[in-house]
């Protein structure tokens, strides 16, 4: 018998790292401190002198899934959101965000596409301080990080693997001959990628893109190094392109063979694009004759040879990286500047300055690329100039410079009296770029420059002054931007579609307002829509009756933007009109201030509007929206003749269906209305039987879960005839206490009482499904109108699943604005096309899921984590393996979709089907065999926070004292809290259970074995014999 307390740990070396309550303060030298603080460090500092041959990426902006819902949920989804003016793409960022926050990343990389088609590249090279964050309403706290969350979506869409396809609505085949025009674009750089992007979304069916290089991308690809804009991601976007049928001439160039863009007009090309940028280095007289043999380049001769040489798969022989000396100087103070420095360590130096004239507050660099400048050590010599470049057996060994200063105007001037001579051994010019070859502008006839050697062009239409049928984009029309060479691609396109346009006769174009076509794919085209009692609803997505639906005009808003039906704020007879009480609508807060609430109380009564309002509302709306679906919401006492009364004016009103407001659990009650009526299923029978005999419009009973078995409800409601039920109202709470006791909402300006109130929104999300799944269990034909906490078509596919035919939505717009109904619907869209591909079926909604990717025996594996020591080696190994010759062997292939090998499901084969592994518990299985144990994923998924470990109750997880590394020991239960807590998605999971389970009863010793003795014959039978209740 074991003399151990009960109370007593089994095993005390288990709890070593439990927290404790500190009793009295921690006395530690700061010496051990030192020595300490360091075992745990996670930002080891990675000098870029440390870095040869690593061009893995480096931007602060990359976020994982979670940093990016995280991100996401910050965004406070601005009205005329200020970020949306900072984007030249004027991208809707806002509506992206939201996508993101929902985990719709489809509809996000669908809102990005739509307005920059090389938005994975601004999402990673764009200088957003400048643009979109810089205007960003919360940036006294922390901006959003918009390009990061931009690059995340882009992200998840690639691994979907859906190729784009023209705006289904245009009639490809059947379009006139104008749009058949060849058309040229020269350059596969951004400017011309977005261009043709926009001409064949138009329906243009001829068009070519010439490049001089062998690869695609322009400076993306030849001049951004890949720890910035990898190669893979410009490819992509090309091959977006090229699903629309942009062909691509490469190997092409502008003045080499006989090829010029006046021979593109003799070979039939009537409207060209002219995308090459800028080819040329600025140099100056002390760069003359220097070359890469005594250690000289230019940004123009070194990025692209790193790139070359760095970027996976984008040329066949790859070269050697350039082989810099010790210390490199960099001319320069911009962007590509900091590109040639970052690269320079790359290339082995240990030593890299920038030098430049001005002083380091006029760098003309962003803060973003200039952070990573100073994190890896580049120097910055400000105030200099270079006088000369000095050799040494033809290799260069220094650069001697004048001082320069400011004068008090603030002007800046060179200092001819001031010299300073810094030795070192390679020299990167990075002065800016020209076209100044008069070859290449011949090659460009009849386009012509002006005096500064810029493009004469109209900057509104991009259209040359000299010859219409040219246009110009990019560099080359003054864009400074991969961002701005983008957009021109799109004031390019349409005026190139005017233009060709008007050439044909068409002259009605130039009045149009320029409209360009949005980003599809195959997922646009799944049809959302479904049929309910006879009524049609476009799609699954109804406002409820709520604040969203206080008038008309709300719900006329909200119909433009995409809602599906309305059901219309509650009203009664004129003679029990309402008056409501201030304040009504409160929140918990919590720490959670702002948007994304989790819900809401409320003390609102009905409508204060009257039904003559009402009733007009509801005939102009039908009116003016025939394909809307509008469900009038009624509520009225115990009197037969108000039902009857109301039901017939809504349906002469030409209401589609009515939705009897039962289930007002506040106010209403105590007019002998809402749940008065709803808790009684004698009264809410008779009501149904009542309003169904006075019309011929379906019926909903919209039911209270203020009870304690909805299904008795929903039964009543099917005896009276009602053709269906809407489930859930508000669940009767109390929040928000304040402080001096008093209650907030707080009413009455001496009273200050409340009342309680009806809780909407995420907290009653689980009650809603649980209620709607009941119901279809129990009558299973019986059509649901589901609510409670809708936000996202994550959740609608929940509400579908548990038995709702079709949703409505009430807090979420009171966190946002109608536009969510745009995330929901192509959210949904693309939910039910993953259905159809055999490779996205198995996703955990739109993400894939990490499941099973680690061998069993993983479960007791042990790994490294990445802080201290730990972190150096891991860091310091990786280095070891980089090599030309490893990505060389590297690949990334553009897989094109697996084709579709199912129908796309409709919402009707979406309803219920959770419903079929719902069972009572005693119908699940009890057989430990069946047990199920945690799996927790390696050290680049675990963070080591050790929420498993505390919060474990079996003792299952053991936390290693110097590694933080969780391993799950045979005492797991598989009970599932330590995933209930884990902070990263999809670290822990459950997998079955290879070992025996035993379980620890706490009988004595000799009970205990005979018990396992049971547990493991099988099931065991007195758990069977439990209550068999029907749930
Ligand atoms: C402020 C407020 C007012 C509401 N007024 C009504 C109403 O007049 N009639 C009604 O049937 N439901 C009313 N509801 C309940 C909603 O229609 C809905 O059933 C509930 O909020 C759950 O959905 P949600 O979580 O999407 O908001 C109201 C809810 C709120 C928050
Ligand atoms: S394209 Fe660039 S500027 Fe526009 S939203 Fe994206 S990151 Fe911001
Ligand atoms: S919080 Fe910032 S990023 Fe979000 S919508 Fe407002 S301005 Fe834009």
């Amino acid at each position: 018998m074991s003399t151990k307390k009960v109370s007593e740990v089994e095993d005390p070396e288990q709890y070593l790292l439990y927290p404790e309550t500190r009793k009295s303060a921690k006395v530690l030298p700061t010496k051990i401190n030192r020595v300490e603080k360091l075992k745990w460090k996670r930002n080891i500092p990675c000098k870029g002198c440390e870095k040869s041959f690593n061009f893995k990426d480096i931007k602060h902006t990359t976020l994982t899934e979670k940093e990016a819902i995280t991100e996401a949920r910050r965004c406070l989804k601005c009205s005329d959101a200020p970020c949306i003016k900072g984007c030249p793409t004027s991208i809707d960022i806002k509506a992206f965000i939201q996508n993101i926050s929902t985990r719709n990343f489809y509809g996000a990389a669908k809102t990005i596409l739509s307005d920059n088609p090389v938005g994975l590249s601004c999402g990673m090279v764009c200088p957003v301080s400048n643009l979109c964050q810089g205007n960003c309403n919360l940036t006294n706290e922390e901006p959003i990080n918009i390009s990061g969350l931009q690059d995340f979506a882009l992200q998840a869409f690639r691994k979907m693997q859906i190729p784009q396809i023209r705006d289904p609505k245009i009639d490809f085949e059947n379009l006139p001959k104008s749009y058949s025009t060849k058309i040229a674009c020269l350059g596969c750089g951004p400017s011309s990628i977005s261009t043709a992007t926009y001409l064949a979304r138009l329906g243009y069916k001829d068009i070519t893109v010439f490049e001089k290089n062998s690869y695609p991308g322009g400076i993306s690809s030849s001049e951004i190094p890949s720890f910035r804009l990898p190669f893979e991601a410009v490819k992509w976007e090309v091959s977006l392109m090229e699903d629309l049928g942009v062909k691509v001439q490469y190997n092409t160039e502008l003045g080499k063979n006989g090829f010029t863009v006046q021979k593109l007009k003799e070979d039939g090309y009537d409207a060209v694009f002219v995308g090459i940028g800028l080819p040329e280095p600025q140099t100056i007289p002390a760069f003359d004759g220097l070359t890469e043999e005594n250690g000289f380049y230019s940004s123009k001769t070194f990025l692209p040879i790193v790139s070359m040489a760095s970027k996976t798969k984008m040329v066949e022989n790859i070269p050697k990286l350039p082989q810099l000396g010790r210390h490199t100087l960099v001319l320069g103070a911009g962007d590509t500047s900091v590109d040639c420095a970052l690269s320079a360590f790359r290339c082995g130096s240990k030593r890299v300055s920038l030098c430049f004239r001005k002083s380091t507050d006029d760098m003309k660099a962003v803060d973003d690329e200039l952070q990573s400048a100073r994190e890896e050590g580049v120097e910055l010599q400000s105030y200099i100039t270079l006088k000369n470049i000095n050799l040494e057996n033809g290799k260069i060994v220094s650069c001697t410079f004048y001082r320069c200063d400011k004068d008090e105007e603030g002007n800046y001037y060179t200092d001819k009296t001031q010299e300073v001579t810094l030795k070192c051994d390679s020299v990167i010019s990075a002065f800016g770029s020209k076209l100044e070859k008069k070859e290449l502008q011949n090659s460009l006839l009849p386009l012509q420059f002006n005096e500064r050697r810029k493009a004469q062009i109209n900057h509104d239409t991009l259209q040359s002054n000299d010859a219409k049928w040219i246009f110009v984009g990019g560099d080359l029309a003054g864009g400074k931007m991969t961002v701005e060479a983008a957009n021109d691609g799109k004031t390019a396109a349409w005026s190139m579609h005017c233009y060709i346009q008007q050439q044909n006769g068409n002259e009605e174009i130039a009045k149009q307002k320029p409209e360009l076509p949005k980003f599809y794919t195959e997922v646009d085209l799944v049809d959302l829509s479904t049929t309910v009692c006879g009524i049609k609803f476009e799609n699954p997505y109804g406002l409820a009756s709520a604040p969203c639906c206080t008038s008309s005009a709300l719900i006329r808003r909200s119909f433009e933007a995409g809602w599906g039906y309305a059901v219309p704020k509650t009203f009664t007879l004129d003679k029990d009109i309402v008056n409501n009480v201030s304040p009504r609508i409160s929140s918990e807060h919590d720490h959670n201030y702002g948007t994304n609430q989790s819900g809401f109380l409320n003390i609102e009564l009905i409508s204060d509007k009257s039904g003559h309002y009402w009733l007009k509302a509801i005939q102009e709306l039908k009116e003016d929206f025939p394909e809307k679906v509008i469900i009038a919401s009624i509520a009225a006492p115990c009197i037969k003749e108000d039902w009857e009364l109301l039901a017939k004016k809504c349906e002469e009103a030409g209401s589609d269906g009515l939705e009897l407001n039962l289930s007002c659990p506040h106010g209403m009650k105590d007019r002998g209305m809402g749940t008065a009526l709803g808790v009684n299923p004698k009264l809410v029978t008779q009501v149904c039987k009542w309003v169904k005999g006075a019309c011929n419009i379906p019926v909903f009973a919209k039911l209270t879960p203020n009870i304690s078995d909805i299904r008795v409800i929903a039964e009543a409601a099917v005896e009276g005839g009602a053709d269906g039920v809407t489930t859930t109202n508000t669940l009767l709470s109390m929040i928000n206490v304040e402080s001096n006791g008093t209650s907030w909402p707080s009413v009455g300006k001496k009273e200050h009482k409340t009342t309680y109130g009806g809780l909407s929104g995420n907290y009653i999300k689980p009650l809603a499904l649980r209620m709607i799944s009941q119901i279809k269990k129990k009558f299973p034909d019986l059509p649901i109108l589901g609510l409670g906490g809708i936000e996202s078509a994550e959740h609608t596919m929940k509400f579908l699943n548990a038995g709702s035919n079709v949703v409505q939505v009430g807090s979420a717009i009171m966190n946002s604005d109608y536009t969510i109904v745009d995330d929901m619907i192509t959210g949904l869209q693309c939910l039910l096309y993953m259905k159809s591909r055999p490779d996205l079926r198995e996703w955990e909604y739109q993400t894939p899921r990490l499941k099973n990717y680690l061998p069993k025996e993983q479960i007791y594996k042990k790994s490294t984590p990445l802080f201290g020591e730990f972190l150096s080696e891991k860091n310091e190994k990786e280095q070891k393996k980089l090599s030309r010759e490893k990505i060389a062997k590297e690949s990334f292939e553009l897989i094109k979709a697996p084709k579709q090998d199912r129908k796309v499901p409709s919402i009707k084969d979406m309803v219920g089907i959770a419903n079929e592994k719902v069972s009572t518990w005693s119908g699940l299985s009890h057989k430990t065999s069946d047990h199920v144990v945690a799996l927790i994923a390696d050290e680049e998924e675990c963070i080591n926070c050790g929420k498993c470990y505390m919060t474990c109750p079996y003792d299952a997880i053991d936390f290693d004292e110097k590694t933080h590394i969780p391993l799950v020991n045979e005492n797991c239960s598989g009970c599932g809290i330590c995933q209930s807590v884990c902070p990263v998605v999809d670290c822990i999971s459950f997998v079955t259970r290879e070992i025996p389970y035993i379980v620890k009863h706490g009988l004595p010793e000799e009970i205990q074995l005979k018990q396992i003795e049971k547990y493991n014959q099988g099931e065991r039978e007195e758990d069977r014999k439990g209550v068999e209740g029907k749930l």
